[in-house]
């Protein structure tokens, strides 16, 4: 098989790292590119284990940088490109929604401008269920890939912007592109900003958790590894111009989410505390998977496995996050925790 060059946007990321470590094992054939700004998100101490791997290679650079990514293209003419690279908290994006904006819109268009250039033989754009907007709380209702856009925070239109742009460089110029949208993910390395490694890290240190609102807005987690086999899937068989799904259906209340996990570590839910609602917050997310399972795929994981794994893992790692809840990352907790 000849040797494929593949570059990962945002592979020092969650999703983007778990991604990166699975394709440099899977197929040792394809050079692995991965190209991220290291932003408050990202690092590269996840990557110990594959950095000296001869198909792996990292290169610093922001997407948005025309200068930089066009030249980049044009010099190794990468087969693929998996794009990952975002802002993708939304909380972040009530407070400063103008980077997000820049990243998750502008950095696309560049990402893009420079794959029509060299003539990629696919795009896959890694996107996201809350650009459907929300579902209310009616068990039989789903997100398809014909749910109309209806994104309802600055980090969702900002992604769904993108969505569009990637769409239209499908329609216009043929580019061979793949749109993938997954639910909420979970795993190994995920930034302690987001609910459940929020609350794996704060109950290990007998911190309160703050719980949104009544906590019973619901997400459909996916185990991050079923998320990267699925976007491995789209990438070889995904049929040009469509848009997948990615979802396990594992609905819970963001309450059960703390409460299970509270439950597997023996502590108290005394720990629970009821803050002041996100602004905007979307009510119910939930995903039809089936044009993607008549692709091939299905998840391994249920919610009960893969929040088992997942504990374990930040029990294993705490070096990991510990170092990531003692440096900047206080100030923006006391910020975003205090209004
Ligand atoms: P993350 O915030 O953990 O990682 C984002 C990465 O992008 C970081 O490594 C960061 O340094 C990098 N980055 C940010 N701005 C950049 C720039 N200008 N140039 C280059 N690199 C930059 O995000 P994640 O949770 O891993 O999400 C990855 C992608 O998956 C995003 O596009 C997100 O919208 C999508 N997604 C996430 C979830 C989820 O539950 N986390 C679910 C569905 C889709
Ligand atoms: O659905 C996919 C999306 O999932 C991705 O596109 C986003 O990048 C990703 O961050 C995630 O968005 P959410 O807003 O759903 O994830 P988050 O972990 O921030 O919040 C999950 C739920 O928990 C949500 O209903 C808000 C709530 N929550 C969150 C935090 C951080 C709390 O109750 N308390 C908290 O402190």
């Amino acid at each position: 098989m000849t040797r494929k060059k593949v570059l990962v946007t945002g592979g020092a990321g969650f999703i983007g790292g778990n991604f990166v470590q699975y394709m440099v094992d899977k197929y040792p054939q394809y050079d692995i590119y991965n190209l991220d700004l290291l932003t408050y998100a990202g690092d590269l101490t996840k990557h110990r284990d594959i950095e000296t791997k001869e198909n792996y290679h990292f290169v610093k650079a922001d997407i948005a940088d025309h200068e930089a990514i066009i030249p980049l293209f044009e010099k190794e003419k990468f087969d693929f490109v998996v794009h990952f690279a975002a802002e993708s908290h939304v909380d972040r994006s009530i407070t400063d929604p103008g980077v997000f904006v820049r990243t998750n819109v502008l950095g696309t268009q560049v990402l893009l401008d420079a794959a029509k250039q060299v003539g990629i033989t696919k795009f896959v754009h890694v996107s996201t269920d809350e650009v459907y907007g929300e579902l209310d709380f009616d068990p039989t209702t789903f997100f398809t890939e014909e749910t109309p856009l209806q994104p309802n925070s600055p980090y969702s239109a900002s992604k769904a912007s993108s969505d569009l742009l990637v769409r239209a460089y499908h329609e216009t110029y043929g580019l061979p592109i793949n749109i993938t949208r997954c639910s909420n993910n979970y795993g190994p390395y995920h930034f302690p900003e987001k609910l459940i490694p929020l609350t794996i890290s704060r109950v290990l240190n007998d911190q309160k958790v703050p719980v949104y609102g009544d906590g019973k807005n619901i997400r459909d987690w996916l185990h991050v590894i079923d998320h990267c086999a699925a976007i491995d899937l789209v990438l070889h068989e995904g049929v040009n111009g469509e848009v997948y799904n990615v979802g396990g259906h594992n609905e819970r209340t963001n309450l059960e989410v703390v409460k299970t996990i509270i439950s597997i570590l023996g502590k108290s839910e005394d720990l629970i505390e009821f803050v002041k609602d996100r602004l905007g917050h979307d009510k119910r997310y939930a995903i039809d998977p089936t044009k993607l399972e008549q692709l091939g795929w299905k998840p391994t994981y249920t919610f009960e496995t893969g929040i088992a794994q997942t504990i374990e893992w930040y029990l294993d790692n705490k070096e990991w996050w510990e170092q990531i809840i003692s440096g900047e990352y206080q100030n923006y907790f006391e910020k975003q925790y205090s209004m």
